[in-house]
Formats: C-alpha cells, sequence, structure tokens
C-alpha cells in the first residue's frame, strides 16, 4: 500500500506518522510519499519520519519529494493537508476582519473565506493530478475550510472524503469522562464542518444508551469550561458545541479578546520555529511534546482509521466525516456537505440517519451551507461581487456596509493568491 501526503513539509506531519508507526496492523503502509514545494522543511520532516519508523520497528518505506506527480504516481490514498499562503496568510485572515468588528479566524466567518478562496483552485489542480495518475486513489482532505474543499472536490467528480479532528477529540474525552474505552463512545455528531453539535452520547454503538444528559449533569462545568462558554448555557442547548459554535455563541466577546492577543498564527508561527529545530536534531525519534500544543490531537488515528476503512482493510465501520447530504438533513440540499457519522468503506462513506434536528441548530446550519456554497461560486469563478454576496450571506457578517468592507480587505490582502484580483 502507497500513500502520498500532499504538505507533507508541515511541522504536523510527524503526528501522521506517529499514527502510521503505531496502528501498522489497522493501516499497513509499505510506501509513504512526502510531497512539498519547500525543500528545507521536507528535509527535516522527512528525517525525523524515517527514525520515528526505524524506532518502531515500522517496515514502510518514507521519500520525500517537490514533484507532485511523481509523488502520488500509484497512491492509493492521498492526504491533503497543504496550506497556500502558509502562517502569514493565515495571520492576515486572523488580522483583518477585526480591523470591521469581525471575529479573525482560519475557518470561520471572512477570514475563512479568505482561505477558501486561495486554496480551492490549488487543491482542484492537484485533485486532478492526482487523478490522471492514478483514477482510483482516494483523497483525504484536511486541507481547511475542509466544507468548502470537500465540496469543491465532489462537485468535480473526486473521490475525496473531508476529515476533521473535532468528533474524535470529543470521542476521546468523553471516553476518559465516562471510564470506557474511546471505541465505546459513538457520537450523534452533526452539521457542518466547524459548525457541529454532539446531539447524543451513545454506549457501544449508533443504536446504544444515550448518556449525554448524564455526561451534562456530571461533567457539563468541565466539558463548559473547556469550551470556554458558561455551563449554562450546555445545559440550555442540550447538546455540546464544538468549540468553532464559540465564534457565534459568544461573537463579540470574541473579537474582543483577539484584539488583545497575539493571533494563533503568530503563535503556531513560533511554535514551528522551535519544532522545526527539534526535527533537525538526529537524536530526536519521536513526535515532540510541543506538537501536542497544536490543534490538530488525535487526527493521526482519524486519518489512519479512514483510510484503512476506504482502503479495504479493517478501520472502525462507523467514522465522522465530511461528504455529500444526500438527503440526510432533509433541510440542507443533497449536494451540501454535512460532518455526520458514516458507514465508511471500499466505496466510501454514507452517512447514518440523523435524528430530527432542532431549528435552533438547523437554522445556523442551513445559513452556513449557503454562505458555503456562494463562497465556492467565489473560488470557482472569481470576482469582487461573488465574494461580497458569500459575506453578505454569512451570519456573522449579514450587513451590506460591513461585508464591503470586509470584501476590500479580503481581496487586497489576497492578491497575489487569486489569479482574478
Ligand atoms: C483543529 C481543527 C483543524 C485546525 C487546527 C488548527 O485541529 O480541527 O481544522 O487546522 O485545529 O490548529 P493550530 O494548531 O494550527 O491552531
Ligand atoms: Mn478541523
Amino acid at each position: 500500500m502507497k500513500l502520498a501526503v500532499v504538505g507533507g513539509g508541515s511541522t504536523y506531519t510527524p503526528e501522521l506518522i506517529d499514527g502510521f508507526a503505531r496502528l501498522r496492523d489497522t493501516l499497513p503502509v509499505e510506501e509513504l510519499v512526502l510531497v512539498d514545494p519547500a525543500l528545507d522543511r521536507l528535509e527535516l520532516v522527512g528525517g525525523l519520519a524515517r527514525r520515528i519508523f526505524a524506532k518502531q520497528g515500522h517496515p514502510g518505506r518514507i521519500t520525500t519529494t517537490d514533484d507532485l506527480d511523481a509523488g502520488v504516481a500509484g497512491a492509493d490514498a492521498v492526504l491533503l493537508q497543504l496550506r497556500v499562503g502558509g502562517q502569514a496568510a493565515r495571520n492576515e485572515d486572523e488580522t483583518w476582519p477585526l480591523e470591521c468588528g469581525c471575529v479573525g479566524q482560519e475557518t470561520t466567518g471572512a477570514g475563512g473565506l479568505a482561505k477558501a478562496l486561495r486554496t480551492v483552485p490549488v487543491v482542484l489542480d492537484i485533485a486532478e493530478r492526482v487523478r490522471r495518475a492514478n483514477p482510483d486513489a482516494w483523497i483525504i482532505d484536511f486541507t481547511n475550510p475542509v466544507g468548502i474543499v470537500t465540496r469543491a472536490l465532489l462537485q468535480a467528480g473526486h473521490k475525496a472524503v473531508g476529515l476533521c479532528n473535532v468528533a474524535i477529540g470529543f470521542q476521546r474525552k468523553f471516553a476518559t469522562m465516562l471510564g470506557v474505552a474511546p471505541t465505546d463512545v459513538h457520537l450523534d455528531h452533526v452539521g457542518l464542518n466547524h459548525l457541529t453539535w454532539e446531539t447524543h452520547v451513545r454506549l457501544g454503538g449508533p443504536e446504544g444508551e444515550n448518556v449525554l444528559p448524564k455526561l451534562l449533569a456530571e461533567h457539563g462545568d468541565a466539558i463548559a469550561g473547556d469550551l470556554r462558554l458558561p455551563s449554562g448555557v450546555l445545559d440550555r442547548l442540550g447538546v455540546v458545541p464544538s468549540y468553532y459554535l464559540r465564534y457565534f455563541y459568544a461573537h463579540d466577546e470574541v473579537v474582543r479578546e483577539l484584539g488583545t492577543k497575539p493571533s494563533r498564527a503568530a503563535e503556531v508561527a513560533a511554535m514551528e520555529r522551535e519544532l522545526l529545530t527539534m526535527y533537525g536534531d538526529p537524536a530526536l525519534d519521536e513526535k515532540p511534546a510541543l506538537l501536542g500544543r497544536r490543534g490538530g490531537a488525535y487526527y493521526s488515528e482519524a486519518a489512519v482509521d479512514l483510510a484503512a476503512s476506504l482502503l479495504g482493510g479493517g478501520g472502525s465501520p462507523y467514522q465522522v466525516v465530511n461528504t455529500h447530504n444526500r438527503g440526510t438533513l432533509p433541510f440542507l440540499p443533497d449536494d451540501a456537505v454535512i460532518e455526520v457519522q458514516a458507514a465508511v468503506g471500499r466505496s466510501g462513506a454514507a452517512p447514518l440517519p440523523v435524528a430530527p434536528v432542532d431549528p435552533l441548530f438547523a437554522g445556523l446550519m442551513a445559513n452556513v451551507t449557503a454562505y458555503e456554497d456562494l463562497a465556492l461560486e467565489a473560488a470557482l469563478r472569481g470576482g469582487r461581487e461573488r465574494v461580497f454576496r458569500a459575506l453578505l450571506a454569512h451570519p456573522l457578517v449579514g450587513q451590506y456596509a460591513l461585508a464591503d468592507g470586509l470584501t476590500d480587505r479580503l481581496i487586497a490582502h489576497n492578491r497575489e493568491h487569486l489569479a482574478w484580483a
């Protein structure tokens, strides 16, 4: 089995390698190619990756290249984890929306739109080249914004599934709180990427007992504390929102906070410098603890599980992924991309049925789905007015003067990445 990781020079890669090494019985990787245009990073990351495999006695071969077509040739699955413009572009996404009193975030709101506009054309080009190299290859997309990018891939007919670590993070946390194994926790996880709610927490599987009320009664304060929301809010919602919902439920508070501290991009850039220095140390042969301060906890487990199922090995039968709605949430179009539990196998992901969704959540999902639709239009076809329409449709923007101000800033800060601007 051959896998390729596009964006393989990312400082996140050792997380993935560690997962491949530990879980090699689930996913027997024979060859792993790290593809990245940044050869200096690739050398550091590739070196550590090989040492992690060697230490854990993994027989797989790890190679590195900046040649995408050569790297993906013959791959059974291609993992996308790239970041167009790097942390510098992310820093912009997190900064200029604040000038308009809007949240600055890399996937939510105007910053997320900027990231989508930069990313969709690049990912579609890569996917086309993957398809040319091997029409049967699966594309696993972690590249944000995952919902919009996955929708672009599926709309262009690619064999793609989108992945995020929010659900697996909750699964692990709840398992610890309940004193059970993570595989015993089945979440009814409903929504769009970075706009999800855990509506039921079941023991044993999709039909298992719902222990969410018990979990909220016994651990509600801790869960709310992690999400930085008052615990009363969780009781009133009756479900657990992902931490991305704080950008909606506490928008003004978040904007005030973001205005007083360095951006997450600046924090991450500093961490990356430190990590890359560590990766260059030939004595280091495991993922360093510092990597745990990045947001991607458990994403290697989720990726291994998903790749194993798609490639016919032994992944979990149900996994939370991003895929076409196809009637699962009846209030959304069939071609919307939703993030829900799905049965995953060689033919892809088929969402499990979802219990009727409270209008309190369905309304926001529908609104953001419309935004994502317009965002994809803007990413594919360009033009100031399409950017404006996407922003005007976004529930955190909504007013024309605000949308105009954000549109001007988005274009000014991203000209070098937008072919049409
Ligand atoms: C979580 C999200 C990812 C996001 C990451 C950011 O893992 O699910 O979509 O990319 O956080 O983490 P960072 O360390 O870059 O802030
Ligand atoms: Mn994510």
